[in-house]
């Protein structure tokens, strides 16, 4: 196999969660262009509809998968129509999740406020909903004896980031559940069946350009509005010195996902800029 060949998703099915989100819109993308058949997975029905179309107008091949990775029974019916269309799971990528604001520890909001529904909300999304689906699209990779899961982590799981205390520790829980799932499943189906998670540095999402932004401030004349104090801490604190683009985090899920990885299991690859590596002296 040449070195190319190995990066080839070629004949492989990918479905990836949170596809109708920007980060997992970018992976879709790139994974659909190195060859693979995605499914954009996404409550959003019209959104999934959109990045798939876009996939497919570019000569690549993509279907919506509409689902909700907390309701199992959405992701049976994805699971269904999935292998009805075309029958088999390569790879699981588990974008779907995020902060939400009335878990963040910020303002009139403390540790010791923090609503128990925000908090398990947080948590179950971002655990939880990397959980279900490997349950229900690993499933076809155990009868295959081949499959490479990607989880998608945070550097909140190694830093201490301020606000994000259960986005914190549910992200904590997504590194554990890669290493532990790694071993599981090796063990358990043979060398075919992987697990590993990108850690991504700052990128600006839907979900955090508010808290990167300053949205109130007027745009620079390529249209970027200045950062907050927050978005200048974290550039300030990433060696490469700004955020992330999307499609920066494809390379790496292409080798996660194809066989140029397939010594690799259970590590989880930060796509940050050095944000990991400083200690800011
Ligand atoms: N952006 C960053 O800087 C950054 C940094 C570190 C980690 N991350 C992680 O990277 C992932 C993607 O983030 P992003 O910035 O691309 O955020 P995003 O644009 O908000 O995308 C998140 C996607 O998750 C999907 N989702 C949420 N709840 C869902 C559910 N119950 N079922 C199915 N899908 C659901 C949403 O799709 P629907 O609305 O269609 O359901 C949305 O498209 C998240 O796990 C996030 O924690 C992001």
């Amino acid at each position: 196999m040449s070195v190319w060949e190995q990066f080839s998703l070629e004949g492989k099915v990918a479905v990836v969660t949170g596809g109708t989100g920007v980060l997992g819109g970018a992976m879709a993308r790139g994974l659909a262009a190195a060859g693979a058949r995605v499914a954009v997975l996404g409550r959003r029905e019209l959104k999934a509809q959109e990045v798939a179309r876009e996939i497919n107008a570019a000569g690549h091949v993509a279907m919506p998968l509409p689902a909700d990775v907390l309701d199992e029974e959405s992701l049976h019916a994805a699971r269904r129509s999935l292998l009805d269309n075309w029958g088999r799971v390569d790879v699981l990528v588990n974008c779907a999740g995020g902060n939400r604001p009335d878990a963040t520890v910020f303002g009139d909001l403390t540790f010791f406020n923090v609503p128990r529904d925000a908090l398990e909300g947080v948590v179950g999304l971002n655990f939880t909903g990397t959980v279900l689906p490997i349950q229900v699209f690993g499933e076809p990779m155990t009868r295959q004896g081949s499959g490479s899961i990607i989880n998608i982590s945070s550097m909140a799981a190694q830093k201490v980031l301020t606000r994000v205390m259960g986005y914190s520790a549910a992200k904590a829980a997504v590194d554990n559940l890669t290493r532990w799932l790694a071993v599981d499943l090796s063990e358990k189906h043979g060398p075919g069946l992987r697990v590993n998670a990108i850690a991504p540095g700052f990128f600006i999402g839907e979900q955090n350009r508010a808290l990167l932004l300053d949205l109130d401030a007027a745009p620079d004349a390529e249209g970027v509005h200045p950062l907050t104090e927050r978005g200048q801490q974290i550039v300030d604190h990433t060696p490469l010195g700004r955020f992330g683009a999307p499609d920066e985090m494809v390379g790496v899920a292409l080798w996660l996902a194809s066989d140029a990885s397939r010594f690799v299991t259970g590590i989880v690859v930060p796509v940050d800029g050095g944000f990991s590596a400083t200690s800011g002296v």
